[in-house]
């Protein structure tokens, strides 16, 4: 049996502007992770893959065009160039689902590689990447490609729409409490919502848009140059701009404001927004009681990682 894991991910900085060119900032959470199990199955069985935590099986030729677990298995053969095999794929995974924390991406980026490693096939890091964007689409509509960048490459990355990627350096790491509000929100709804409302005021949003985009050029220096303590303050200003973008929810705002009460220097909502998850600068002197705070505050979880 071959098991292949993949981390979760949070965007720290730049969510939904990204979709309109602008850039973003996005690291690798490996306290979660979606995992992807491949053994031999019987000849002439085909290919099933098996969802534990969504209680489904798929079998690759009963499927839909549209499924996006057989989606993924379908784009890896073809690019392998090889045949269905028998194999049963098992999935499981421990990344909250439509929660902006890239579960879909991750869960797509174990199966591609634990067929290639099943297969003898090598396949590289923008290989993956690209593969998982075709099956990212079905999920997200018109994804910026950022969610199956930093799962498939597994580091911080900074990300432009359409431009080779580039890892950040991490200087000084830096640690943050990610708090899920438990409310579920598919990002294609946030992203189509966001869409609408651009298309009713392109002037108002890709001013928003410029905005969000100076942040996150502040966010990488701070991140690049290790100043730190420059991030909690950028956060506040992201989330208050993706508040005017309508994508944040009483939830998270409540999440935002208990973390900054107990002591964090900055939070914001992160992925599509309106659900799902926030995330909270904190320091070895303000983790425990941000974390105690949120959780008072409705949090259904809380991640505490370290960056770098
Ligand atoms: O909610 P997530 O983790 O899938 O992140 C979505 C990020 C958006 O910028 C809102 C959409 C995208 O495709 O980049």
């Amino acid at each position: 049996m071959i098991t292949v894991a993949t981390p979760g991910k949070v965007i720290l900085f730049g969510e939904h502007a990204v979709v309109y060119g602008r850039p973003a900032i996005a690291v690798p959470v490996t306290q979660v992770r979606a995992t992807a199990s491949i053994e031999v199955a019987r000849s002439g069985r085909g290919t099933t893959i098996l969802s534990t935590d969504l209680a489904r099986a798929v079998h690759l030729r009963e499927a839909t065009p549209d499924d996006p677990l057989a989606a993924i298995v379908r784009a890896a053969l073809a690019r392998f160039n090889r045949p269905e095999p028998d194999a049963n794929i098992t999935i499981h995974s421990t990344i909250p689902i439509a929660s902006g924390m890239g579960s879909s991406a991750a869960v797509s980026t174990s199966i591609v590689r634990a067929l290639a490693k099943f297969l003898d096939r090598e396949v590289d890091e923008a290989t993956v990447s690209s593969l998982v964007y075709e099956v990212e689409k079905l999920h997200h509509g018109t994804p910026s490609g950022i969610d199956n960048t930093v799962v498939a490459y597994a580091r911080p990355v900074y990300f432009i729409r359409g431009q080779p990627i580039q890892t950040s350096n991490v200087r000084q790491p830096f640690t943050i409490a990610i708090g899920d509000t438990g409310v579920k929100s598919p990002t294609k709804i946030a992203v189509g919502d966001v869409r609408k409302a651009w298309e009713a005021d392109r002037d108002r949003y890709e001013r928003l848009f410029d905005q969000i985009g100076s942040i996150v050029e502040q966010a990488r220096t701070a991140i690049e140059t290790g100043e730190v303590g420059a991030l909690g303050p950028l956060m506040d200003a992201n989330h208050t701009l993706l508040s005017e973008i309508g994508v944040s929810s009483d939830e998270l705002d409540q999440l935002v404001a208990a973390a900054k009460a107990a002591g964090a220097s900055g939070a914001k909502l992160v992925g599509g927004g309106r659900g799902g998850n926030m995330i909270a600068l904190v320091e070895e002197s303000t983790h425990a009681a941000v974390e105690r705070a949120l959780i008072d505050s409705g949090a259904k979880g809380v991640i505490v990682t370290t960056v770098g």
